[in-house]
């Protein structure tokens, strides 16, 4: 009996969780169905039927049997729940000449935040009014897969809260690529619920249905319903109160449940009496019984907690002890591996071990005040190491093997990597269970910051920038060839650039990297980087090669003379994909207006055309048409050369000119890429970035 009721108190207290039965339904007397679709009120098939004419549906009889329409979507699904439809839209050709304009301003509905907005073309930007975009690119069909939509060919984003209009703009750029119809389109689709295929690029003339999501609202809600204010910010959505069940939008609202009716919603074993959303035991002896059975239920259990909580505490100690030893001799393996694997030499013995508790201490028990990077996988503090150097300690958010492999990757690669222009490793601490690691402390923050931080637009004149574009170009090449083994860094970007007091540029954050044996060109890897700096051949292929990073350095330049994200958020559409953009302009012969007008200054011109000239080099879709990266290294200490001669005085105009135009030449003169049959050699580079973060 004990037992029993034990069961008891604990079903009703289960009971309070679950939620109310779903039912869909019409008002009495309507069409409930339509076409294997439920239509639910506040939608119905005739006048009297729908709420009001803006929820008339509208089942319509064809050879293929019927189906229910709201004026002219087809409605594939009705969601009372989330206050959500599930229309299908016809996406047709019209080949770019004319865009839909979907307008719901006089409907009680909004395009859902669950929808994309989804464009496919070869060179397409498309944008919504809001500055939401995305840009797609390829260079033959060849480039694109089935069923990916990752910016070649096709390109998604989603969209922001209560869209009520949708009307993209596309852009599409005048490069032809082989076997494709130049057609665009852009449409919103269903998130995962759109299958891209190359038809959408080859075919001229077709149509084909899209799912996409609306949201619908009213004005306000039956008896016994909560009124939720809807996503959109006009008029709400109805879910019933608890111990309630029905349709919340009819004018009867939700009816209540009669608990007593079924056991498994009672805790009464006798005389059970509903009430409106509840329910009474009248038997007030057995109720006693079972407020007592459940306090002293609740007491044992509190009292079990305590008991485990003690010894817990107690064992906690010898554990973490035991842990760390464990894991520090998991770690020194994998490290001893992987430096073996990649040097062929054991120098773990070189590498410095800081303990956990050192670095307890040098962080303040990580302290949150210390933090001065976080990122989605780790965050670095800024500590205190006890021979008092200043560190930044850099640990991880996330225990995978994929993460300690790339921590134990970074330890190894700059254990024995020592250049002025890359970020020093003072050791690490392989206590934790993913290493921790201790870097020197590079005080001026990031490149980025430096570029983009509102507070102080520009902080960066012409020669820093220069000077800083050829630090970290002599950095790349450094681990491209001075070591035995060629390192590619994979994820280079400028937040990715530390500054020191004097603006030295160091490279940093070298997880991503890998190493492989000099006499291989390239590797097949799991593509990993940042979208926006990622080489596109890279990203749709997985074969890895110095021109990868080489791609991402061209980024990292056009971020140096634009002042500009490569990817941000644009009210003018033309902008919005600064790499294109740039790339468009550039062949025009017009890239000076996308120059930072805070640098920008008559002496610097010609310098500023071949760094931009260079940049686009570097942005080549293809890798073989790009420079190598020493080639861009040494153009970029021409340029700089060129204007200290200048600044010396033994400036003549010409003398500048000739060796600008000698520069030029070392980087036109490459066979390599110079006359590589892309479709059309007139054609400019292109290069992909994905879409636009919000
Ligand atoms: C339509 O409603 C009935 C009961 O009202 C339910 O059994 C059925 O699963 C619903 N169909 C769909 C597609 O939701
Ligand atoms: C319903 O839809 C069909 C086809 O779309 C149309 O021919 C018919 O006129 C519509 N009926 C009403 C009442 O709107
Ligand atoms: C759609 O966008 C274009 C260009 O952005 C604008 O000229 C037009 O007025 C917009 N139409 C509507 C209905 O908002
Ligand atoms: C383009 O089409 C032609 C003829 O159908 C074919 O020979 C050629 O290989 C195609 N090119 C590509 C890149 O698919
Ligand atoms: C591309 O589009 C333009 C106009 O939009 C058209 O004149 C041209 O013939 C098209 N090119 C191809 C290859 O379809
Ligand atoms: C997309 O493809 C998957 C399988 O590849 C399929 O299950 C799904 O139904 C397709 N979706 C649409 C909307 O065609
Ligand atoms: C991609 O899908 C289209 C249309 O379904 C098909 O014709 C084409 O063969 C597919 N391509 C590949 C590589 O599977
Ligand atoms: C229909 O009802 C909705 C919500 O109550 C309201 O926003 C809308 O204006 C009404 N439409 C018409 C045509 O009355
Ligand atoms: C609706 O609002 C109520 C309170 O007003 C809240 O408890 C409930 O979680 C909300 N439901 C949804 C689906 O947001």
């Amino acid at each position: 009996m004990r037992k029993m009721r034990f069961l008891l108190c604990f079903l009703s207290i289960l009971s309070l969780f679950s939620t109310g039965v779903d039912s869909q339904m019409a008002l009495k007397g309507c069409q409930e169905t339509c076409g294997g679709v439920n239509i639910s009120y506040p939608f119905g098939i005739g006048e009297n039927c729908a709420r009001n004419t803006s929820f008339l549906v509208n089942c319509s009889k064809d050879a293929n049997g019927e189906k229910p329409y709201l004026r002219s979507w087809e409605i594939v699904n009705i969601e009372l729940e989330s206050g959500e439809i599930t229309v299908n839209t016809e996406v047709s050709s019209t080949c770019g000449d004319e865009m839909n304009i979907i307008d719901l301003t006089d409907r009680p509905l909004s395009f859902s935040e669950n929808n994309k907005l989804t464009a496919t073309g070869c060179a397409t930007n498309a944008f919504l009014p809001d500055g939401v975009g995305c840009s797609s690119l390829c260079s033959s069909l060849e480039d694109v897969t089935n069923n990916t939509c990752f910016g070649t060919g096709c390109c998604e984003i989603s969209i922001n809260k209560g869209l009520k209009i949708f009307n993209a703009s596309i852009i599409t750029y005048d490069i032809t690529a082989e076997n494709t119809s130049n057609c665009s389109y852009a449409f919103l689709a269903k998130e995962n619920r759109f299958n891209f295929t190359t038809d959408f690029l080859i075919k001229r003339e077709w149509t084909m249905l899209v799912e996409y999501l609306l949201d619908f609202a009213v004005d306000d809600c039956g008896p016994n319903a909560n009124a939720n204010k809807s996503a959109t910010g006009f008029g709400n959505f109805c879910s019933c109160l608890r111990g309630f069940e029905g349709n919340p939008y009819t004018p009867d609202g939700c009816t209540d449940i009669n608990e007593c009716e079924d056991p498994t919603l009672n805790i009464c074993s006798k005389d059970c009496v509903n009430t409106p959303g509840s329910f009474k035991c009248t038997d007030n002896s057995r109720n006693l019984i079972i407020i007592v059975s459940c306090l002293s239920g609740g007491i044992f259990f509190v009292l079990l907690g305590g008991i485990i909580f003690f010894f817990y505490k107690k064992s906690k100690i010898i554990q973490m002890k035991k842990l760390r030893s464990e894991n520090f001799k998991q770690n020194y393996k994998l490290l001893e591996q992987t430096l073996i694997m990649s040097s062929h030499e054991n120098t773990a013995e070189n590498t410095k071990f800081f303990s956990f508790n050192e670095l307890e201490k040098a962080t303040g028990q990580f302290d949150r005040a210390r933090i001065i990077g976080e990122g989605g996988h780790g965050t670095v503090y800024k500590g205190l190491l006890l021979d008092q150097r200043v560190a930044a300690i850099k640990m991880s958010k996330v225990t995978t093997q994929t993460e300690k492999e790339e921590y134990i990757n970074e330890a190894a690669l700059l254990s024995r990597t020592y250049h002025k222009n890359v970020v020093k490793v003072l050791g690490c601490c392989l206590e934790s269970a993913v290493p921790t690691l201790v870097y020197e402390y590079i005080a001026n923050g990031t490149l980025s910051e430096h570029l983009h931080s509102p507070d102080n637009p520009s902080s960066l004149g012409w020669d820093d920038r220069l000077r800083i574009a050829s630090e970290v170009a002599s950095a790349i090449v450094y681990l491209l060839s001075a070591s035995s083994n060629t390192i590619f860094h994979r994820d280079l970007k400028s937040a990715n650039i530390l500054l020191d007091e004097k603006l030295t540029a160091k490279l940093s954050d070298f997880g991503a990297s890998k190493s492989i044996s000099s006499d291989q060109t390239h590797i097949t890897a799991t593509v990993q980087g940042t979208i926006g700096y990622l080489d596109p051949e890279y990203y749709q292929s997985g074969k890895l090669t110095e021109k990868s990073d080489v791609y991402s350095f061209g980024v990292i330049l056009v971020e140096l003379l634009t002042g500009k994200k490569p990817i941000s958020k644009y009210i003018n559409a033309e902008e919005g994909s600064v790499i294109i953009y740039f790339i468009k302009l550039l062949r025009e012969g017009q890239v000076d207006l996308l120059f930072d007008q805070s640098i920008m200054d008559d002496s610097i011109k010609d310098d500023l055309g071949v760094v931009a000239k260079l940049a686009g080099e570097c942005l080549r879709l293809r890798g073989e048409d790009r420079p190598t990266m020493k080639e861009v290294e040494s153009t970029l200490e021409g340029v700089r050369r060129s204007k200290n001669k200048k600044a010396k005085g033994i400036n003549h105009e010409e003398e500048h000119q000739r060796l600008l135009s000698d520069q030029m030449k070392m980087v036109s003169g490459n066979e390599n890429w110079s006359t590589t049959a892309t479709s059309d050699n007139s054609q400019p580079p292109i290069s992909t970035s994905k879409s636009f973060l919000r």
